[in-house]
C-alpha cells in the first residue's frame, strides 16, 4: 500500500478529487490532509471521507519538526501539494527527496514564482492575451514553482475569454490529470 498526504490551503477541489480517485484502490490511498488554514474548505472535504486532518501554523511549519513527524507516523510515500500556498522548508524537502510534487495552474516556466497562484495566474494569462494556458505538475524544490517538470498539458483560450472562464477550464484539466499522474508516480 502506497500512502499519500495532501497539503492544501483553501477550497480543496483537487484534494477531494484525488481522495475520491483512490477510494477503492487496493494499492494507493490518501492517508492524511494537512493545511495551514483552519478555515479551509478542504478540512470539511477530507472529513467527509474520514481522512485525518492536521492544521499547523507558520511557526510549526518552519521552525518545528511536527509536520515531518506526522508524515513519518503515517508512513507517507508521496506528498502532494494541491493548492498549497506556502513555500515548503528545505528540511521537509530533504526528508522526502523527489517525493513531493505540486500542481501549478499554468505552463511553467511562464506565470510561476512568488505571488503567482490561483486567480492571479489566470488574470496574468488573460492580461497577456495568451492563446493557450495549461497545467504543470512538477517536483518541489526550495523555490516557488521551480522543480523538474513531470507533466504538462494545455487548453486553448478564446479571444477575450475571462480569467474566470480560463480558471474553470484549468480546473477541469487538473481534475482529469492530477490523480492519473500521481498514480503513475506511485507505480514507478
Ligand atoms: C489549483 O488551480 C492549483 O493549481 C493552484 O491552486 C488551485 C487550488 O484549487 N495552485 C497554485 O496556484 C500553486 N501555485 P483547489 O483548492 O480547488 O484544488
Amino acid at each position: 500500500m502506497k500512502r499519500i498526504a495532501i497539503f492544501a490551503s483553501g477550497n480543496g477541489s483537487n484534494a477531494e478529487n484525488i481522495i475520491k480517485y483512490f477510494l477503492n484502490d487496493a494499492n494507493n490511498r490518501v492517508e492524511l490532509v494537512l493545511t495551514n488554514n483552519a478555515n479551509a474548505k478542504v478540512i470539511q472535504r477530507a472529513k467527509k471521507f474520514d481522512i485525518p486532518v492536521m492544521i499547523f501554523n507558520r511557526d510549526e511549519f518552519y521552525s518545528k519538526e511536527i509536520v515531518v513527524k506526522k508524515l513519518v507516523t503515517y508512513k507517507i510515500d508521496l506528498v502532494v501539494l494541491a493548492g498549497f500556498m506556502w513555500l515548503v522548508p528545505s528540511y521537509i524537502i530533504k526528508s522526502y527527496p523527489r517525493r513531493i510534487i505540486n500542481i501549478h495552474p499554468a505552463l511553467l516556466p511562464k506565470y510561476g514564482g512568488k505571488g503567482m497562484y490561483g486567480e492571479h495566474v489566470h488574470q496574468a494569462v488573460s492580461n497577456a492575451k495568451e492563446k493557450e494556458s495549461g497545467i504543470t505538475i512538477h517536483y518541489v524544490n526550495e523555490k516557488y514553482d521551480d522543480g523538474d517538470i513531470l507533466f504538462q498539458t494545455s487548453i486553448c483560450i478564446e479571444e477575450g475569454e475571462s480569467p474566470i472562464s480560463i480558471a474553470n477550464k484549468i480546473h477541469v484539466l487538473e481534475h482529469e490529470n492530477f490523480p492519473v499522474v500521481i498514480e503513475k508516480i506511485l507505480q514507478s
